[in-house]
């Protein structure tokens, strides 16, 4: 694993930290909040000293065992008191710093969203504060017995830590930086008048810094001065080089592009293990599959569906925006009921789309189990107790449904983009010979493509010792942060070695 060296004495494990807006399962909209619990929890196992900075939202900060002051930074971004706190929050031995500045961040509502739903209007701020923050800490100036080697800057929320680091130039010497983009559909974008807000040096408010196209774009800033960028998948680093799913910043990114590479997120295999999760009916692993049936009926009765074990059972869970093609999913739904499917989906996000899965299972409620809202133990009896996943995503980074899917042997139907592509391999006749079929891929985000695959999928069912196969392959393959732990590490060195 990377170590620096100091000097001829023992090598000093590797200082990191990692800049973020959310933490599973305390603060959590998405896959970030994973991730950024688990990564440096992986890489501590690994050897690696990885800390966090993260806003202290009320629950974070209530949550902060041992907490102890390091630094009283004073008035900044707007709030009159702000501090620095570090401790531990529950189940992490990863040293947590938090930003204690109760006027930007004692409130309730998620990290960019009031309880009514609207953008906060002190978003600039709030993570104006978070970006600067990790520059100091980074640069040595707020902990006076800790400095990272490397700065870590998940998304557009910590997107200004390396813009803080470049406004202060060549002068001290500080951490090098990593930028990994989650989604580039999220990029921070504000007025460019508020540019002032930030305390940025003036040029920095034009096309070299982080003006873009009249406006502020707080990940472009970051994407231009990150000494490294990652992306969650190989597949997704390739794509947002081009117009489609650049989302205007391919441009940016392909002047950048010899510092860009993906990374397959993993899962953490202590929360999504289906040998000993307390969340579902019964466990089971890759050698006994009983406890799986059973986790399937206890899923069609919770949710009110025919109790059936013959009829496959597509799960969901996922945010219900565009990006996840659930439309897709709706419009081939009398074709896959038709043939005898079933559907559970546990979800939130545009009214529209809630309404019309209700309105679904309104139609069929002895087939389509619809749950709206945010349910982590509720998502754990869907992967456990359903045959197949569904991420029909039309783009996605990542994605780590399809994970749990595949760790617990619930195949994956997934649109092959980005990670969907990267982690699934289709059950085609090549792949079934060669026994490396994990799931059900199919081209293009139409409800046709969809259909097909779901066609496919039925046909595996029906296809029982094959299933199996498919199942067992799926669940031997290894989704844990360990291999990406080790990838992120390699990267560090060569960012700490190279320019
Ligand atoms: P994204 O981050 O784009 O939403 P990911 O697949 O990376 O997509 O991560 C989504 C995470 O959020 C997963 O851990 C998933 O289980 C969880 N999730 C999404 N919607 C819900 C929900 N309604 N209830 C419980 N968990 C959910
Ligand atoms: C983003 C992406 C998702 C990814 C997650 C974690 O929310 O949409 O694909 O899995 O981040 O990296």
């Amino acid at each position: 694993m990377a170590r620096v060296r100091k000097g001829a004495g023992r090598p000093a494990p590797l200082r990191v930290l990692h800049v973020a807006a959310e933490w599973f399962p305390l603060v959590k909209t998405g896959g970030l909040a994973d991730v950024v619990a688990a990564l440096p929890a992986a890489q501590r196992a690994a050897g690696l000293d990885a800390r966090l900075l993260l806003p202290a939202y009320p629950a974070l900060r209530q949550a902060l065992a041992g907490a102890t002051e390091v630094a009283r930074i004073g008035a900044a971004f707007g709030a009159a008191r702000v501090a620095l706190l570090r401790g531990t929050l529950p189940g992490s031995d990863v040293p947590t710093y938090l930003i204690d500045a109760p006027w930007l961040y004692d409130r309730p509502g998620n990290p960019y969203l009031g309880p009514d739903g609207q953008e906060w209007a002190d978003t600039l701020q709030r993570f104006g504060l978070l970006g600067w923050t990790g520059a100091q800490l980074a640069a040595g100036g707020l902990d006076p017995d800790w400095a990272p080697a490397v700065v870590h800057a998940h998304d557009w929320h910590a997107a200004l830590v390396p813009v803080y680091l470049a406004a202060r130039g060549t002068a001290g010497t500080h951490a090098r930086t990593v930028l990994t983009v989650h989604n580039l559909a999220y990029q921070g974008r504000f007025a460019l008048e508020r540019f002032g807000e930030l305390g940025l040096p003036a040029w920095m408010a034009g096309p070299a810094g982080i003006e873009f196209h009249g406006t502020l774009r707080l990940l472009k800033g970051g994407l231009m001065f990150a000494d490294r960028i990652t992306t969650v998948s190989p597949t997704y680093a390739r794509e947002i080089l081009g117009p489609a799913e650049g989302h205007e910043l391919d441009d940016v990114l392909r002047h950048r592009a010899d510092r860009l590479t993906g990374i397959v997120n993993g899962i953490d295999d202590a929360v999504w293990n289906p040998a000993a999760d307390p969340a579902i009916a019964a466990p089971y692993d890759a050698t006994d599959l009983a406890g799986k049936a059973a986790c399937k009926l206890a899923l069609q009765r919770e949710l009110g569906l025919a109790q059936v074990a013959g009829a496959p059972l597509l799960g969901v869970i996922s945010r219900l925006t565009p990006q996840k093609g659930l439309d897709l999913l709706l419009s081939t739904l009398p074709q896959w009921l038709g043939a005898g499917g079933q559907v559970a989906l546990v979800g939130s996000g545009d009214p529209a789309l809630e309404h019309a899965w209700r309105a679904a299972a309104q139609a069929a409620p002895d087939a389509v189990g619809v749950r709206i809202g945010y349910d982590e133990a509720l998502a754990h009896r869907v992967v456990a107790g359903s045959d197949l996943i569904g991420v029909p995503s039309r783009f996605e980074p990542c994605g780590l449904t399809q994970l749990y899917g595949l760790r617990y042997g619930s195949l994956p139907v997934v649109h092959r983009v980005g990670g969907l592509a990267d982690t699934v391999v289709d059950a085609d006749e090549e792949a079934l010979r060669e026994d490396r079929a994990t799931g059900f891929a199919f081209a293009g985000a139409s409800p046709e493509a969809l259909a097909r695959a779901l066609r496919h999928a039925l046909d595996g069912w029906h296809h029982p010792a094959a299933w199996k196969r498919v199942q067992r392959r799926a669940m031997a393959q290894d989704t844990s942060w360990r291999a990406p732990a080790a990838r992120y590490a390699a990267l560090y060195a060569e960012a700490l070695a190279g320019p």
